[in-house]
């Protein structure tokens, strides 16, 4: 049975559609003081698949709250399945303002933090795209990542001459997915420095992008920094149309905007994180990591 948090309420729909498998019936509930209550009520199952973007420490809490609900109503099994992974970034301590280097001590390794609280309430935890692999080692049981980004080829529009293009190197996997599923069509990369939360350095290399539509790719836009710079050195470098695409569309603040006004022609973003560019759902990947582990 699917059990789904707030805020992933359309891909487990799209995932019990998946796996031929019922939907449970939720409840949300904030009391006065502030606290919240997810319960799933009348859940009965052997196996629970408790679904839920922790975009919130409200959606941490509710996750391990369904966690617990379901184990008390009799599920011998829970799976839990975070298809986007709140504090994945902060896989190393991190001081707000300093090097990681520089991080004095009293720091916390956030990602460890959340990973130990959800591996209490589960027996298998899968995540989607997480911004590192190797967060997934943060959990003590058997936890795995489901890649995505190659369904971010599907929304997007007939392309000339397309470069796909990562502005890092670390993305360089996730754009080569989307040109492979795409068929067709170069693989690039820039080169980023951040130099604060809300602002990146793009350094542009030899990337050949003049008359040609451009499509840019990351796990992540959510300040819209570094998608914003990099759609602006595209349009100096005389660029033809310019698509953001993105695993996770956090989209904090005014991050779409930016967007629009740095001159893009289309965003996608799949609905790992629920959004109005949420354009193609993860279900169908998550739903085969699921029966690659059944069978
Ligand atoms: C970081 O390296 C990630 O891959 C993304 O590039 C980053 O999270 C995007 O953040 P923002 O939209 O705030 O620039």
């Amino acid at each position: 049975m699917i059990v789904s948090g707030s805020t992933s309420q359309a891909l487990a729909a799209d995932l019990a559609a998946e796996l031929d498998e019922d939907l449970a019936a939720v409840e949300f509930h904030r009391f006065p003081d502030g606290e919240l209550l997810a319960a799933a009520p009348g859940f009965e199952a052997d196996r629970a698949v408790v679904v839920g973007s922790t975009v919130s420490s409200d959606a941490h809490v509710e996750l391990l709250q369904l966690q617990d609900a379901v184990r008390e109503a009799g599920a011998s099994e829970v799976v839990t399945v975070v298809p986007y992974m709140g504090y994945a970034r902060q896989d190393r301590p991190v001081a707000p303002g300093k090097s990681t280097a520089e991080s004095p001590p009293g720091y916390p390794l956030s990602a460890r933090a959340v990973a130990r609280a959800l591996s209490a309430g589960t027996d298998r935890v899968l995540t989607v795209t997480p911004h590192e692999e190797a967060v997934c080692e943060f959990f003590d049981p058997p936890a795995e990542s489901v890649e995505a980004a190659g369904l971010l080829a599907d929304p997007l529009p007939e392309l000339s001459d397309p470069v796909f293009l990562a502005p890092d190197g670390g993305a360089v996997d996730l754009a080569r997915s989307v040109r492979d599923e795409y068929d067709g069509g170069a693989v690039d990369h820039f080169e980023k420095t951040r130099l604060s939360g809300s602002t990146v350095e793009i350094r542009p290399g030899d990337a050949d992008v003049a008359g040609r539509d451009v499509v840019l790719v990351d796990d992540i836009v959510a300040t819209g920094s570094t998608m914003s710079e990099s759609i602006g050195v595209l349009h100096e470098r005389g660029v033809d149309r310019v698509f953001v695409t993105c695993v996770h569309p956090l989209l904090a603040g005014g991050a779409l905007t930016r967007l629009r006004r740095a001159g893009v022609d289309g965003v996608y973003g799949t609905d790992t994180i629920e959004r109005p560019v949420s354009a193609v759902s993860a279900a169908p990947a998550i739903a085969a990591a699921l029966a690659d582990h059944d069978s």
